[in-house]
């Protein structure tokens, strides 16, 4: 698969003309913040949180965190925790105010509905991190905010009766919409990835470069894949947050398309390791019931009800000042955070195909007659 000299004056032409594009949104970025935010972080101990206070604590804003305690309570010996529980209580959060909130944490739409309207008259906005699992149709290509959500029963909010995720979120996005009406900021990622991320999904993919050798690649290297890296993301929220902007926002990346060969790529950039890519037909891995995303996380063939699912519309996100590192910096920085956890955690990685397997698909693929 090499690019060939036309496409690569495609995309330098492309690339130039959004560089004025980059340029507009760094603006949206301004040095130093007009004045410090008052943010509580609902949450915050997990993975994309950490990231967020980090970088608001960075830019001089002040960082209240609510969350149980159980969660990496080593985190952030300098910032105010609030002790409490979405479920049940929220005592911690009464007389209190704040310039905005950022939830992280709530998944089922009555942790929205309590904390929203607990805290609308005493906070100016509300920051909801939704999903791009809200969306109902991945059959079209280039959904953007305004592309059909699922419909779930709103009678679930009240019987606390969960819908399942997706149509869960859309009825979160409803509960803070009630609240906050237009100073409610929603964006709703596709897969978060960097360092931090225990799911493992992205992460896989330097890991195995790294570990060199013969390796399977799923698919089509042409098909399309989507993602966010979770310092992209934290960065964009504490923008948005400092420019009042509010609305409903993709967040995914990168901006130009980018191939899965383009993203496996980019993590061979950054080893030294000897590897080689073998590339086996979609049908091929189907048919011996190998799953899109489970064993090959970030990859969905780009075909029937999933043709859309990594070509988003971005718009609104890049307009609203989204900009995206390089992926072989995401891909490094994953890589150098997954060697420093411990032996056996690097050993046992929680998404991906299992070395033993890979190496049967890799033979059955060699031996079928093609
Ligand atoms: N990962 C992805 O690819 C992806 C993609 C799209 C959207 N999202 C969204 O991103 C969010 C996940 O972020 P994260 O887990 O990394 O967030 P986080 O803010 O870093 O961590 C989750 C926090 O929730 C707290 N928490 C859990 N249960 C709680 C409860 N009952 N009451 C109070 N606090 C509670 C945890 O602390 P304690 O355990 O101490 O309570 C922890 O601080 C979710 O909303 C998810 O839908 C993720």
């Amino acid at each position: 698969m090499s690019t060939s000299r036309r496409d690569f004056l495609h995309m330098s032409a492309a690339g130039v003309a959004g560089m004025s594009l980059a340029a507009s949104r760094l603006e949206l970025r301004s040095t130093h913040p007009q004045s410090a935010l008052r943010i509580l972080v609902l949450g915050g101990t997990g993975f994309i949180g950490p990231h967020m206070v980090r970088y608001a604590l960075q830019r001089g804003h002040t960082v209240t965190i609510f969350n149980r305690g159980r969660s990496n309570t080593h985190l952030f010996p300098q910032v105010e925790r609030l002790i409490g529980d979405r479920e049940d209580n929220l005592e911690s959060l009464k007389g209190r105010n704040w310039d905005v909130v950022i939830d992280n944490s709530a998944t089922v739409p009555w942790w929205v509905r309590d904390t929203a309207q607990l805290l609308k008259d005493s906070v100016d906005r509300y920051l909801f991190t939704s999903t791009r699992s809200t969306y109902s149709d991945f059959t079209q290509i280039g959904l953007n905010e305004d592309s059909p959500q699922h419909d779930p029963d709103p009678s679930a909010v009240d019987e606390r009766r969960s819908q399942g995720y997706g149509p869960n979120k859309v009825l979160c996005e409803r509960e803070a919409l009630r609240a906050f009406g237009d100073r409610t900021l929603i964006v709703r990622p596709g897969l978060i990835v960097g360092p931090g991320d225990n799911t493992d999904r992205f992460s896989y993919w330097p890991i195995r470069v790294d570990k060199g050798g013969e390796m399977l690649c799923p698919g089509d290297p042409e098909n399309p894949v989507m993602f966010i890296d979770v310092r992209d993301l934290a960065e964009w929220y504490i923008h948005m947050l400092e420019n009042s902007t509010v609305g409903i926002y993709n967040g995914l990346g990168p901006e130009a398309p980018l191939s899965f060969a383009e993203m496996i790529y980019g993590c061979r950039a950054v080893t030294s390791a000897e590897v080689s890519f073998t590339w086996i037909d979609t049908d091929f891995l189907l048919d011996r019931g190998l799953r899109p995303y489970r064993d090959f996380p970030c990859w969905m063939p780009a075909r029937g009800d999933r043709a859309g699912f990594q070509r988003f519309d971005l718009t609104r996100p890049l307009a609203a000042g989204l900009t995206y590192r390089p992926l072989a910096v995401t891909a490094r920085d994953t890589l150098n955070w997954h060697k420093t956890r411990p032996v056996e955690r690097q050993a046992t990685l929680r998404a991906g195909l299992a070395p033993e397997r890979e190496v049967e698909i890799l033979a059955e693929w060699h031996a079928s007659p093609r």
